[in-house]
């Protein structure tokens, strides 16, 4: 294991184009719970009972008062080792991009500015009616209503069944199809598109490297897998990188 985080270190720092996939495994050791992990239930239910439109359609409150709960616990995390290493990265290389499928606002938290926030984030609003959108960090009542029309606002993620943000998904493919090296970092490579793009790197030749603490159904296919805690492996990848 280490002579393969050596060997993902000396390609990264020959690297010119990197693109990283992060999942909430990233964060979980600021504190933020997984999805699938053993305490991604709440209430019983489990995200994806929640995270899509006809759940909202049907009980708005109860999903409103799912995402505030998630908004109340991740303003109380802070930003991990894992999110700092990756700002580091994105300084060290010059055509990077960082698209995470987290929508806890950490990584922008630690720094990281060539970032795509593919499903959204906790802290954008917007209006279930009108086209008022906002960013919005405040404590909020379980049924905030929009400024402008009086509707009902709704959390600005993207939910199961929804398309993407308009553009995001182009961004993303342009960037992974010129890559040098691919990191697939705390996901559990289930969730489509996402899941998907380590294809599309390795298919334009680039290095596949997937950071996890267990395999996930892309495991195999990648060049290197690195088994272990993000908040430890990262800050090594990035420790000295630049200076060989
Ligand atoms: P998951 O909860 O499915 O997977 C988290 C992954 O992180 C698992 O593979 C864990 O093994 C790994 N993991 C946990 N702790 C880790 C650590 N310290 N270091 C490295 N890896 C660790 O979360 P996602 O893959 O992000 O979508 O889920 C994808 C999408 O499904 C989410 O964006 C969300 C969800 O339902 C929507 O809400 C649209």
């Amino acid at each position: 294991m280490q002579a393969d985080i050596e060997m993902v270190k000396a390609l990264l720092d020959g690297s010119k184009r990197v693109v990283v996939l992060t999942g909430a495994g990233v964060s979980a050791e600021s504190g933020v719970p997984t999805f699938r992990g053993v305490d991604g239930l709440w209430k019983n239910y489990r995200a994806e009972d929640l995270a899509r439109p006809d759940a909202f359609e049907a009980h708005p409150e109860l999903v409103w008062e799912f995402y505030n709960w998630r908004r109340e616990l991740v303003g109380d995390c802070q930003p991990n080792p894992a999110h700092y290493a990756l700002v580091e990265m994105e300084k060290q290389i010059s055509n990077f991009l960082l698209i995470t499928q987290n929508v806890d606002g950490l990584h922008a938290r630690a720094g990281s500015r060539k970032l795509i926030e593919m499903h959204g984030s906790l802290w954008q609003l917007k209006c279930t009616t009108c086209t008022h959108a906002r960013e919005d960090f405040s404590e909020l009542p379980p049924l905030p209503e929009c400024p402008v029309c009086g509707h009902l606002l709704r959390p600005g993620v993207v939910w199961f069944g929804e398309p993407l943000i308009p553009g995001v998904l182009k961004v993303s493919i342009d960037q992974i199809n010129k890559a040098d090296v691919f990191l697939s970092i705390g996901t559990s490579s289930l969730v489509q598109p996402a899941a998907s793009f380590y294809q599309l790197a390795k298919d334009h030749g680039a290095i596949t490297v997937e950071i996890n603490i267990e395999p996930t159904p892309n495991t195999g296919f990648m060049d290197f897998a690195l088994h272990g805690k993000a908040g430890d492996i990262l800050p090594e990848l990035v420790t000295g990188l630049g200076e060989f």
